[in-house]
């Protein structure tokens, strides 16, 4: 099973620029294309959140179009740049977002590894919270199937990252959440995003990692106290490549045109690779 995952998508109206200079749309189309291309093909997409910019009905709107050139099914979190009403009306078919209740979280079994998707959003905050009622419904989620290999995807991490301005902006709830997570070992990753970087950390027991961004990127400072600052680094998205033999697998893919692919030739250097 190849499980794709887009994050910080951050799309804009048409013609507008994230932050007056960032195309996250045609960075999200380049993206798509770059998906459909994998071989073997996606089995299915998680997008982990701030899939919109500024969280306007015309902008779910245009996701919604973008998405729909991609071949795999895909699977939306909110993230804090979100606005779970919105996103709810426009994707208002959707087979997975719940019709009704506070949070759009589900989770989907149709798959060899069985998909947890957590809202960890807070109307008008940038950073986000597992409350109570969230980490309950966790709990159940769990342990409705605790002997299938299981994903969880959410948009704040619940780990600290050491770039400082994001941390400030993370996850209330992680320490329960961590404990929770201990107690199930069926996690395979919990697959996060809004760090607009690929980051892992071992965490209660399992792996988990945040994705780079289809569109900016965060930039890597670990100084106490530096600002917050992005760069056009080359965007990308993760694939998680999942087997019974070997769990789950994880690669970076960066989207772009780069020189290559250049097959190797044995040059007597000490083999490929
Ligand atoms: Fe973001
Ligand atoms: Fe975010």
């Amino acid at each position: 099973m190849i499980i794709v995952q887009l994050s910080d998508l951050h799309v804009c109206p048409p013609g507008v620029l994230a932050y007056g200079r960032v195309p996250t749309n045609d960075m999200l189309r380049e993206a798509i294309e770059h998906v459909n291309a994998l071989r073997p093909r996606a089995d299915v997409v998680l997008a982990t959140g701030d899939l919109v910019h500024a969280g306007d009905a015309e902008e779910y709107a245009t996701l919604r179009r973008l998405l729909a050139e991609l071949e795999a099914p895909v699977y939306l979190v909110p993230g804090n740049h979100d606005d779970r009403n919105n996103l709810r009306q426009v994707f208002a078919d959707s087979d997975y977002l719940p019709d009704a209740g506070d949070f759009l979280h589900y989770a989907v079994a149709d798959y060899p590894v069985r998909l947890i998707g957590l809202d960890t959003v807070v109307p008008g905050k940038a950073g986000g919270e597992l409350c109570e009622r969230r980490l309950a419904w966790l709990q159940d989620a769990l342990e409705a199937a605790t002997d299938r290999p299981t994903v969880v995807f959410m948009h704040h991490p619940p780990f600290r990252t050491n770039i400082d301005h994001m941390d400030v902006i993370g996850l209330e709830g992680a320490a329960p959440m961590g404990r929770l997570v201990a107690r199930h070992p069926q996690i395979e990753r919990i697959l996060c995003g809004h760090l607009h970087r690929p980051i892992q950390v071992r965490w209660n027991g399992t792996l988990a990692s945040t994705a780079p961004s289809t569109a900016h990127q965060v930039v890597l400072d670990l100084r106490r106290g530096a600002e917050g600052a992005f760069a056009l680094e080359p965007p990308g998205f993760q694939v998680h490549v999942w087997s019974r033999d070997t769990g789950i697998v994880s690669h970076t893919a960066h989207v772009g045109r780069f020189d290559g692919p250049h097959l190797f030739v044995d040059d007597g250097t000490g083999g490929v690779g």
